[in-house]
């Protein structure tokens, strides 16, 4: 089994890269890691979209923009480390998503509806907060959104911990409740 972790957690010490280990430590088999925040994406302005747009028409994917899309397409299982920042991710996260939004690699269009090109059909979001996710809607949510339309990956999940930045709150044990609710999850999976 590939999984493809898409760090986009960018603190050496980061809770919620922490967590993702956990996650991996339990889907074992090979992993690839790509951490967004330090592919130095091209900005998606007029220039690049009209070069993309030429090797889409042209039908030249193999090119070296568009290896993380392939890379991405070609994974079995998706686990990606998102602190919630700003009610949502880390904007390199969102930069990511352009890059393997590529049709023709990830998905295509049936009818005028995405249809999926992936392999994937399971997708772990793992999240910390320092304070409550009172709406996931903006981080989870639009990754559930996009992984379902567009990717065709049925199973997405969300792993959080949360409150970890409050005074006096007890955040070890939020982590180890976090992990606890992993263990759970995958030992119900057989
Ligand atoms: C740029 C930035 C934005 C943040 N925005 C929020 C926020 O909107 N809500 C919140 O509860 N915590 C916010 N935090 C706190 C982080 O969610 C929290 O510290 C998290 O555990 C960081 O994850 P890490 O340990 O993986 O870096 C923010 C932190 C940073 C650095």
């Amino acid at each position: 089994m590939k999984t493809l972790y898409v760090n986009a957690a960018v603190r050496s010490g980061s809770r919620t890269a922490e967590l993702a280990r956990e996650v991996l430590g339990h889907l074992g088999g090979d992993v690839t890691e790509i951490r967004p925040h330090e592919c130095g994406f091209p900005v998606a302005d007029e220039g690049f979209l009209a070069k993309r747009d030429k090797a889409c028409a042209a039908g030249n994917l193999s090119g070296e923009m568009f290896s993380a899309a392939r890379q991405f397409a070609q994974a079995d299982t998706i686990v990606i480390a998102a602190p919630f920042w700003d009610l949502s991710f880390p904007a390199a996260l969102k930069q990511y998503f352009e890059q393997i939004n590529v049709v023709g690699l990830t998905f295509t269009y049936r009818d005028g509806r995405p249809v999926s090109l992936c392999r994937a059909k399971r997708l772990f979001y793992v999240t910390t907060a320092g304070g409550r996710i009172f709406s996931a809607e903006y981080g989870f949510g639009y990754v559930r959104a996009l992984a379902e339309s567009f990717y065709g990956i049925g199973e997405c999940v969300m792993f959080s911990a949360e409150r970890l930045d409050e005074y006096g709150f007890d955040a070890d044990a939020a982590m180890e409740q976090a992990k606890h609710e992993i263990g759970v999850y995958f030992s119900r999976q057989g």
